[in-house]
């Protein structure tokens, strides 16, 4: 189980409004209590923040906003010592525009000639409805910007910008951190040799880019990180699970160690649309391609949101957990949080995306345990208070206690952490599926229509948890799940 960290919006200790490394120190009691085995960090580094972090500056430095690299080696030497592993955001397929790189190595990025009134294809930027090249003028060139003009395209064709992007990953594994996710890493082979993009595809190049060279690149990251055991998790943004497979490499060249498949993350509360996409990770995903399940990001509206109700939340829980793969949780869904609703004179990200980024109630009173007393950089959400860490560790019945114990069900059974799996005969409504490992095994059940559903059980088990606090098989409640174990 992965914990993701948006560190801008965990929790402020120096009064900028901002969380930094600190607000993590400071809670990673949070994380051991939760029961999660790991910790992703969204960006750190050095960055002007036009994308909040994903505009990398400098790949050696973690920005004066979050703290100090002391303050990384601090939070590296604690997590450890309290048995999480630490993983990195890392920016691999552009930098900002202020990187140094930019003016001193303009051959890191890619150029094109052209006319300046017309951009060298019909590729369109990530946040908004531009071109994805931006024109400049001392260089009478085109720059390739996937997202925003400040984020130029690295082009991975010039093995110089292999070898010191390979440098960056070693600078920080040579700080003791345990990996990295990768981000839209899947985009980094277009090099200098642009490809051609079906009719419409232009308009969302992110999500079509599906080159050879990049899987040539990824062996070369693979080798750098066996150097050091180290592991990755690449956002690798293409909705087809079949492609996403092949980002893993095979046994003799492997590349990606996990991968995202955001098929899932995009399936509305649907049994239907859920058993499908279950059944292509349970297509391609097998042998060494371990899957990966996430339900929220820093990038989409949370699923408590999504769904429309915290049942639907806490149910959906139970399928992230235990589907087989490694699950990712989003910091703030254990907390059942909604979007915040962001006032027009608010709005900060260029792609919308503010609501799912609020920062993190950590009390109930006014100022939600950030430091400082600074307004926090975005709005609180919903009923922060009663949405707190604080009211919620008070209170056994809340959906923080629930997640506990449902990563306490999952840490606790062989058959839901690494257990085959296989369907179950149920009502068209229901997800039922069995997980096994050796004479481990857990039924689990997910009612995804709103309606009380029963489902006939071969064999005696027991309710182990269910979302709803009370949903037996016999009489399933609509919007919940249960994880049952044999008696
Ligand atoms: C990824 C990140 C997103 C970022 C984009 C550009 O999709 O998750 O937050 O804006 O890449 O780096």
């Amino acid at each position: 189980m992965v914990y993701q960290v948006y560190p801008r919006s965990f929790c402020d200790t120096t009064g900028t409004g901002v969380g930094d490394l600190g607000g993590l120190r400071a809670h990673l009691d949070h994380l051991v209590w939760l029961g999660v085995d790991a910790v992703w960090l969204s960006p750190i580094c050095r960055s002007p923040m036009a994308d909040f972090g994903y505009d990398v500056s400098a790949y050696d430095d973690v920005d004066p906003l979050f703290g100090t690299l002391a303050d990384l080696d601090g939070l590296v030497a604690e997590a450890h010592a309290a048995g999480l592993k630490v993983l990195l955001d890392w920016v691999p397929n552009h930098t900002s525009t202020e990187h140094p790189w930019f003016a001193e190595r303009p051959e890191f990025y890619v150029w094109v000639d052209g006319d300046p009134l017309v951009p060298p294809n019909g590729w369109v930027e990530a946040f908004g409805d531009g071109p994805a090249w931006a024109w400049d003028e001392s260089r009478r060139q085109w720059y390739l910007h996937l997202f925003l003009p400040e984020q130029a395209d690295l082009d991975w064709s010039n093995p110089n910008v292999v070898a010191a992007m390979h440098a960056t990953l070693r600078f920080w594994l040579d700080r003791g951190v345990d990996g990295f996710r990768m981000d839209v890493v899947h985009c980094i082979g277009k090099g200098h040799d642009l490809p051609e993009l079906l009719p419409g595809q232009e308009l969302a190049p992110v999500v079509a880019i599906d080159v050879p060279f990049t899987h040539t690149l990824l062996q070369g990251i693979r080798g750098v990180l066996d150097a050091y055991g180290a592991m990755s998790i690449g956002e690798v943004y293409l909705l087809d699970t079949a492609k996403v497979a092949t980002y893993y490499g095979t046994p003799e060249a492997p590349e990606l160690h996990l991968s995202f498949n955001f098929p899932g993350l995009w399936a509305p509360w649907k049994a239907q649309t859920w058993r499908t996409r279950i059944n292509e990770v349970e297509r391609h995903l097998t042998g060494d391609r371990w899957p990966t399940w996430v339900l929220s990001n820093h990038d989409v509206p949370r699923h408590r949101t999504r769904y429309g109700s915290e049942a639907r939340a806490r149910a959906a829980a139970v399928l992230l957990v235990t589907l087989r793969g490694t699950p990712f949780l989003y910091a703030g869904e254990e907390l059942g949080l909604e979007d915040a609703v962001v006032p027009a004179d608010r709005v900060v990200d260029p792609g919308g995306r503010d609501g799912c980024r609020a920062p993190l109630p950590w009390t109930a009173e006014p100022g939600h345990g950030w430091g400082g007393g600074a307004e926090p950089w975005l709005p609180w959400p919903p009923d922060a208070a009663a949405r707190s860490v604080a009211s919620q560790r008070a209170d056994e019945g809340s959906t923080l206690w629930f997640y506990r114990r449902l990563l306490a069900a999952r840490q606790g059974s062989p058959a839901l952490r690494s257990g085959t799996f296989a369907w179950i005969v149920a009502p068209p409504d229901v997800l039922a599926y069995l997980r096994t490992s050796g004479g481990d095994r857990r039924l689990v059940l997910v009612n995804q229509g709103a309606g009380v559903a029963a489902v006939e059980l071969e064999g005696n088990w027991e309710v182990e948890l269910a979302s709803d606090g009370s949903s037996t098989p016999s009489a399933l409640a609509g919007d919940a799940a249960v994880i049952l174990r044999p008696v």
